[in-house]
């Protein structure tokens, strides 16, 4: 029995022309909590109405196999759209590399701190906001997906300990590494390293000169406030304001980091004046020879 969420939504599009959907399926012999992890998943996601959030139109939960019916995202994950661009100068303007400015950057992280804000004001928890839980679709538009797991095509990122869920650490507070606490302060963390990840066009792992055992114990230095803590440096591309704000959100005090609401309109203050569309005409541009 297949359960349409969004009829509305579907029976127009059935009415008019056909519309491009991605359908995620749970392999049938799947074990029982990654079971339950999708369809704790289906149900958290298809409550959601967001611009910013991936829109859930229909799910299939009666039998085998589980499969949810989302929004279908032009460009695939934020992860490798990051790695398949570099930054916009004038020497990647002249061989023709596909760029991004830095304006189109801070307005991706803006639209992600959007539909986080819409999740804090629920009260509701991500738990694993990184680049690869983001989708790219037209005119770089972010929505964020993956309330459950990307886990498999991105296994480094996780730490599996034996007999407990695999941890994305190196997005992870310390109060969530070490006591195991998720908030929306927590998710504010992984922002600032989203962001920090955006900014580096994703072409390290954070802290990458670090082991995971290294990572967990940098957690313990934030925990004692030893002043041993280490922090993700300053990207090279990445004001100094933006910098600090990144910092805030790795406070050693959830209380002390910015809500999305603060974090959303401190980065569409500092992109004012920001227009995608003229991203098009950049990519358009044809190179003087
Ligand atoms: C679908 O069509 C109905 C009736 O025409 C309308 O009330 C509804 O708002 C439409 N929904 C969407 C998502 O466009
Ligand atoms: C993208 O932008 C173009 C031109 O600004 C517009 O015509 C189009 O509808 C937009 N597409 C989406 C999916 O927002
Ligand atoms: C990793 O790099 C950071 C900054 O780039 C540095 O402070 C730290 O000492 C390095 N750690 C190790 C284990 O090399
Ligand atoms: C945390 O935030 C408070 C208040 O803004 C600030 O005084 C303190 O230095 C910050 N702590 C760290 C470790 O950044």
């Amino acid at each position: 029995m297949s359960h349409f969420v969004e009829e509305d939504f579907i029976m127009n599009r059935t009415l008019s022309r056909p519309c491009l959907v991605a359908v995620k399926i749970l392999r049938t012999n799947a074990e029982d909590r990654a079971r339950a992890d999708f369809l704790k998943e289906i149900k958290i996601m298809s409550q959601l109405r967001d611009p910013n959030i991936v829109r859930v139109l229909g799910v299939c939960t009666g039998e085998e196999p589980l499969c949810m019916i989302v929004e279908y995202m032009k460009y695939g994950d934020l992860n490798q759209f990051l790695l398949d661009h570099v930054l916009e100068t004038p020497s990647a303007q002249a061989v023709n590399a596909k760029i991004l400015s830095y304006g189109c950057l801070i307005y991706m992280a803006s639209q992600i701190a959007s539909g986080m804000k819409y999740l804090e004001s629920l009260n509701m928890v991500h738990r694993d906001l990184a680049v690869r839980n983001c989708l790219v679709g037209m005119n770089f538009t972010i929505k964020i997906s993956d309330f459950g797991m990307s886990r498999i095509l991105y296994s480094a990122d996780y730490y599996k300990i034996e007999g407990r869920a695999v941890l994305p650490i190196r997005w992870m507070a310390w109060e969530s590494i070490l006591l195991g606490k998720f908030t929306t302060k927590s998710d504010v963390w992984s922002f600032g390293v989203t962001l920090w990840e955006i900014l580096t066009f994703a072409r390290d792992q954070p802290y990458h000169n670090l082991s995971d055992d290294q990572v967990i114990a940098n957690a313990g230095h934030f925990y004692r406030s030893d002043g041993q803590q280490i922090l993700l440096p300053q990207p090279i591309v990445c004001s100094r304001e933006i910098y600090d704000m990144m910092v805030e959100c790795w406070n050693r005090s959830d209380c002390e980091r910015p809500t999305f609401k603060d974090i959303h309109m401190f980065l569409l203050r500092k992109n004012m004046g920001y227009n995608p569309k003229d991203e098009k005409l950049n990519q358009l541009k044809v190179p003087v020879c």
